[in-house]
């Protein structure tokens, strides 16, 4: 099996620790006392190593390229099984489905067969226990060579409208824990949101597809022709041709219109860290429910979220805050409220 890594977007949900030209997955956290100091990147990387013999094609560009590869050489003494990693650079950031179909383009220039079955994530995801992860890719696996798109599917838990919703249907025998999928509604509105958790037959996409390289490739020349015809050119006709495809993430590309999608429910622990609550609610925290990192003297401080990095932080009587300090910024946010740091962006940037 190969596994493709997309580490090329640049969310700024985590702002100011994450910005455009240091996204997310190049942070390093350790989410508890018996973590590795490691960025989601580098944790991605060696969860996906736990998959014997992985090899790995890692999708990203130029401007991230080369904190691709210093964090893969931190990594290089601590992947104990040597896997095989090749990067992709995009000559520019066009989104996941381009991303994805330049990759697979790349892999087959290296002689990879039709058959090959794939397995695609985000850089950017927590996710655990590692062992139990690889049971449902191998599961994947098999499912995947019936001709289907599998994706694995959360149980939802509030109406976020930052994810895709995946109805389900019939649960066909021969497919064993497996979901016909219905349905693929990306990133719906709240209302629908909050209808799509009422009804009760809808997952959140994780936002993992596995899938064999020629069901993909079908999926392309339908669905979106101008990624099909990178199959018909070569590896570098393709990357001169890259520049002009639409921007557009695998989601609206492919799975909302697919017939092929299958849905496996993922029943561990999964975070995408889609802003500095979801960080806060995987950290370890002190006895008054605060999540410290750094040097930090807090009291009668809780439930906040205090990350330092050069300055000693002293807090005095908050409750729910998050507080986050780097070199040139500082955030200090009620907790709940930190979806909104993309308007502090947004107006940040109008501004340069
Ligand atoms: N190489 C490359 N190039 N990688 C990219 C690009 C790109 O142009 N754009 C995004 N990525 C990477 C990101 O770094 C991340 O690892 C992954 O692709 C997903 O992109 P996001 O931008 O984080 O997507 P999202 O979170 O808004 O939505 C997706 O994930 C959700 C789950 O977290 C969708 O698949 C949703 O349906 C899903 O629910
Ligand atoms: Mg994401």
């Amino acid at each position: 099996m190969k596994f493709i890594v997309l580490a090329g977007g640049s969310g700024t949900r985590l702002w100011p620790m994450s910005r455009k030209n240091f996204p997310k997955q190049f942070l390093k956290f350790s989410i508890s006392k018996h973590d590795e100091h490691e960025s989601f990147f580098q944790k991605t990387i060696k969860r996906i190593c736990c998959y014997p013999d992985a090899d790995i094609f890692i999708v990203t560009n130029e401007k991230h390229k080369f904190y691709v590869i210093n964090q893969l050489e931190e990594l290089a003494n601590k992947l104990t099984n040597k896997p095989k990693i090749e990067i992709v650079i995009e000559p520019v950031s066009k989104n996941t489905a381009p991303a994805i179909a330049l990759a697979i383009r790349y892999a087959i220039e290296k002689g990879i067969s039709q058959d090959e079955i794939f397995f695609v994530c985000p850089s950017d995801h927590l996710i655990k226990p590692d062992e139990k992860f690889i049971e449902f890719i191998k599961a994947s696996e098999e499912c995947a060579k019936k001709e289907t798109i599998v994706t694995f599917g959360i149980k939802p838990t509030r109406p976020e409208t930052g994810y895709g919703y995946i109805k389900v249907k019939s649960q066909p025998a021969e497919f064993g824990n497996f979901y016909k999928v219905e349905k693929f509604v990306e990133k719906p509105d709240f209302d629908n949101a909050k209808r799509y958790i009422k009804e009760g037959n809808y997952y959140w996409n994780s936002g993992m597809f596995t899938f064999k390289v020629n069901t993909i490739i079908e999926d392309f020349k339908k669905y979106t022709p101008q990624l099909g015809e990178l199959f018909e050119k070569s590896y570098d006709e393709a990357l001169k041709e890259f520049q002009n495809l639409s921007d557009i993430s695998i989601d609206y590309a492919i799975m909302e219109k697919t017939e092929k999608g299958m849905l496996l429910p993922l029943d561990i622990f999964w975070s995408d860290i889609g802003s500095w609550e979801s960080l806060y609610d995987v950290l370890d925290k002190d006895p008054t429910g605060n999540a410290i990192v750094g040097d930090c003297v807090n009291i009668e401080t809780n439930g906040s979220l205090i990350i330092g990095n050069k300055r000693f932080i002293t807090t005095l009587g908050i409750q729910d805050m998050v507080v986050v300090e780097t070199e040139d910024a500082l955030l200090i946010a009620k907790k709940g409220e930190c979806q909104k740091v993309k308007d502090i962006v947004k107006i940040l940037s109008e501004k340069a």
